[in-house]
């Protein structure tokens, strides 16, 4: 019988502060406290992310750690976050596991953020779940990275295509901001589009070449639409608004799937995978599943509590580079930037 590993899991790279324990691949527990401070600002404010980070880390890791029932003593590792994300927000998380780490004598593991939303497909919290065989595909979707990845295994991810402008999680809350919602307006945008239809307005598809995508025109091309057309009726959002969320919403999800769809037959692929957190978006996993089907492919779909920001996603991917030796040193700093 193998050796159960305990290990804890911390994530801060925006505005969630998150800690998981898993042993295993299994995740005993999932603790995320959301950032309301940001809501009234319209977007992330950094500075008010650290600051709320400070004040989660401590009671969100003990909540993890109760949950679980385990204690810190019976911990072999700790994974974090080391990047892509904000500065302060990830040297809350970083500094927090490390200096746990160096007080319990373990390893301490820096994660890439984005990896770790593609690995969250191997939590494996039963026996009969199915995980991705490699090479898969996966579409990465979210707040600030839009990603093709050829996925060769836990430690090799090839990128072969991505945005060159903004994300598509981004032209969804700039488009959900320019109609009021409030932020993030992803999942406002999906929600109000349930009843409006997504036939009514039409949005032009980007034409960018290869695997890459471009959404800034799309956003830009939103913003006249509705310029235009609230000169002329100061009423047309409100009224409109549902099938305005639903077209553009149609358009941004046609154009993510074509892209999957010709990458995957280009690499003759047949698994393909979301990640993200708009892989949460409700059109989004509906019509992966319809292009599988039509494909004869095999589509893993994270489920909801895996798609936005959470430290489990961490902690499998920590597992990995735990089995794989690759753990970190106390020097280890964290990176804003960091390319796949
Ligand atoms: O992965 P994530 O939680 O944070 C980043 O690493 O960026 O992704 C956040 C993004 C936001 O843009 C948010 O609007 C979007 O995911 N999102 C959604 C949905 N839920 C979250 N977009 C569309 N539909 C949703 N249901
Ligand atoms: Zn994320």
């Amino acid at each position: 019988m193998s050796e159960s590993i305990y290990l804890l899991a911390i994530e801060s790279s925006c505005d969630e502060t998150s800690a998981a324990v898993l042993c295993n691949d299994r995740v005993l527990s999932n603790i995320i406290a959301t950032q309301k401070v940001h809501e009234k600002y319209g977007g992330v404010v950094p500075e008010l992310a650290s600051r709320a980070h400070q004040q989660h880390i401590v009671p969100v890791v003990q909540q993890a750690l109760n949950e679980a029932e385990v204690t810190s003593s019976q911990l072999q590792a700790i994974a974090y976050t080391q990047g892509p994300g904000l500065m302060g927000a990830l040297l809350v998380g970083s500094s927090f596991a490390k200096s746990m780490s160096l007080a319990l004598d373990i390893p301490a593991i820096p994660v890439h953020h984005m990896r770790a939303h593609i690995m969250a497909h191997f939590i494996r919290n039963t026996a009969e779940q199915e995980v991705p065989q490699f090479p898969f595909m996966c579409l990465t979707v979210s707040g600030g990275h839009t990603q093709l990845v050829l996925v060769h295994s836990p430690l090799e991810m090839q990128v072969v295509g991505e945005t060159i402008d903004d994300a598509a999680g981004e032209a969804l809350d700039k488009a959900a901001k320019v109609m009021g919602l409030p932020y993030p307006g992803g999942p406002h945008v999906d929600r109000l589009s349930v009843e409006g239809d997504p036939h009514k307005y039409t949005f032009t598809t980007p034409r960018i070449d290869g695997f890459n995508y471009s959404f800034s025109g799309l956003k830009t091309s939103l913003l006249y639409f509705l310029r235009e057309q609230n000169e002329r009726d100061k009423t047309f959002i409100e009224r409109e608004l549902h099938s305005i969320c639903a077209s553009y919403q149609h358009v941004v999800t046609e154009y993510l799937l074509q892209k999957l769809e010709s990458a995957a037959m280009h690499y003759n692929i047949s698994q393909v995978a979301l990640a993200g957190g708009v892989s949460a978006n409700s059109a989004l996993r509906k019509k992966l599943n319809v292009l599988c089907e039509k494909n004869g492919w095999k589509a893993f779909i994270p489920p909801m509590s895996y798609c936005t920001d959470n430290a489990a996603m961490i902690g499998i991917s920590g597992y990995h580079q735990f089995l794989a030796g690759h753990t970190g040193l106390l020097s280890d700093v964290p990176k804003a930037s960091w390319p796949l």
